[in-house]
């Protein structure tokens, strides 16, 4: 998908020549992390931070886009998330909420196809209706596939995964045996995913915080101390460039090109 480029519109709809297009990562993760931090250093309410870091969602979807990415899939809300102050963690779904119902026909009409992965029965249940009408109006588009980590937890889809399966097991419809990594990966809420190529983690903490515990396996992992606020082309650039720098050898000798 591309977006036509807007008479008089200096934007980075271009990727920065210095990236090969050939070797991209097909899909970025990003831990979205620093939105507290940001605000503070302004002297400002942390929620003002998350304000913020949702623009910041929204140019680094566009960027990806328009620099040829196939996934990006995005840490919203951790299950771990819930045990922050009642207010900051009801501003965030109201929040969540306010922008999905704000944003819904433009990603529609950019081509973005949007699901959210996660525990998603414990949200507000206007959020829920609402992921469910994003999901379904967007299910056939053939843009970025856009995935938001909504009350996620790596340890919870795995755990929930295992039940699945073993419920299939005990009707019968599945044999201990048959279950193999491709049979669990297809239990988890990525399922039909590829992994992600690359990690991006912002505002230097060096964790993975519960995040696609399975699927990162063999990620490239990228740190930067930028906070997610401030995250913009540059910073995502450098991203690439680090990701570009890499050999990935999966185990082996020789570097697998991607
Ligand atoms: C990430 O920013 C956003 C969410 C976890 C929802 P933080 O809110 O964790 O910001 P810091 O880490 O406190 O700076
Ligand atoms: C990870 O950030 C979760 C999200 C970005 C949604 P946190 O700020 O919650 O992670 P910790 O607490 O520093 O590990
Ligand atoms: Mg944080």
């Amino acid at each position: 998908m591309r977006r036509p480029q807007l008479a008089g519109q200096v934007a980075d709809v271009a990727l920065p020549s210095d990236l090969d297009p050939q070797r991209l990562p097909a899909h970025v993760a990003v831990i979205m992390d620093g939105n507290g931090r940001w605000a503070r250093q302004r002297g400002l309410p942390r929620v003002m931070g998350h304000r913020r870091g949702v623009e910041t969602l929204k140019a680094t979807l566009r960027r990806c886009s328009d620099w040829g990415i196939a996934a990006l899939t995005a840490y919203a809300f951790s299950t771990e998330n819930w045990s922050r102050p009642g207010d900051e963690v009801a501003f965030l779904m109201a929040l969540f909420e306010r922008v999905l119902a704000r944003e819904l026909e433009g990603l529609d009409r950019e081509g973005v196809r949007i699901r959210f992965l996660g525990d998603l029965e414990a949200l507000p249940e206007g959020l829920q209706t609402l992921i469910a009408q994003a999901t379904a109006r967007t299910a056939a588009n053939e843009g970025i596939r856009f995935n938001v980590c909504t009350n996620y937890g790596g340890r919870r889809e795995l755990v929930h995964a295992a039940r699945e399966l073993a419920r299939q097991v005990q009707q019968g419809l599945l044999s201990p045996d048959a279950i193999d990594e491709t049979r669990f990966a297809e239990a988890l809420h990525t399922a039909g995913e590829p992994d992600p190529d690359l990690l991006i983690r912002t505002s230097g903490e060096y964790r993975l915080s519960n995040f696609l515990l399975w699927q990162l396996a063999y990620a490239e992992l990228h740190i930067t101390d930028v906070l997610w606020p401030d995250f913009g082309p540059e910073a995502l650039a450098e991203a690439l460039r680090d990701y570009q720098r890499r050999q990935r050898r999966f185990g082996g000798v020789e570097p697998v090109l991607s």
